[in-house]
């Protein structure tokens, strides 16, 4: 468990994402992590965006925008990209600029400055684990994030968790230093918490596990 203010987790969760990290994120995130702590198929993560994005699609905490470069998308796919690091947002809009892209700075913990019901889809991939408080607290993410979609839309994205969920010998030595450093917020994150704040808001949601990751979707109702 960390000490930090809650100020100083929100900025630690995002602050490795920088010019020089950028470039080995894939590298690492995909082929490192994804496969030997988080134990979750990166293609079965591409077939959740691929189930799930719409032509209008917004992505909250973007990363590289590796997955919407890899998945299904639409003639004249347009693609909102919000982010609180400047550097994520710039790299990530332009490994997508073959799309109808636009940039907005923002905390996923705060409303988002978005107009509200205007996506078909939303994802927030990887994100919650980065964002500090319990699952329910960092919920609210699940609020904002679902404001912007239209009725009938869907939201989507993974996490990694620590409880509920089988964490391997590795995973859980360097969950615990990445916590400690507030790189990852999840130390209490649970499958349970996580299934009773999607039932809370969306009657329509399905969780799937792979090793520790949840996969999660939603229709916005
Ligand atoms: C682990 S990366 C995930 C990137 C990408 N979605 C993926 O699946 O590879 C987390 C991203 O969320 C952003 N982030 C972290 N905390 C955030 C917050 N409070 N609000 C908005 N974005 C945040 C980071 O800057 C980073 O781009």
């Amino acid at each position: 468990m960390t000490t930090k203010p809650r100020s100083d987790l929100v900025h630690a969760g995002q602050t490795i994402y920088r010019p020089w990290t950028l470039p080995v994120y894939d590298l690492v995130a995909f082929k490192i992590n994804c496969r030997f702590l988080f134990r979750v198929p990166v293609s079965e993560v591409v077939a959740l965006f691929d189930r799930n994005v719409s032509p209008d699609h917004l992505d909250v905490g973007v990363g590289t925008g590796y997955f919407l470069d890899n998945c299904r998308t639409a003639p004249g796919q347009a693609i909102t990209l919000a982010d609180l690091n400047e550097h994520s947002l710039e790299h990530a809009a332009r490994r997508l600029a073959r799309f109808e892209v636009k940039t907005v700075r923002a905390n996923a913990l705060e409303p988002l400055p978005l107009p509200k019901a205007a996506f078909g889809s939303a994802s927030m991939n990887f994100l919650l684990h980065c964002v500090p408080g319990s699952i329910r607290e960092k919920a609210t993410v699940l609020d904002h994030v679902a404001a912007c979609v239209r009725p009938g839309g869907r939201i989507f994205g993974a996490t990694v968790l620590t409880q509920g969920v089988p964490v391997g010998a590795a995973a859980r030595v360097n969950f615990r230093m990445w916590n400690r450093r507030g790189l990852m917020n999840n130390s209490e994150d649970s499958l349970a918490d996580l299934r009773t704040e999607l039932a809370a808001r969306f009657p329509d949601h399905k969780v799937t596990v792979h090793g520790c990751t949840a996969l999660f979707e939603a229709e916005v109702p």
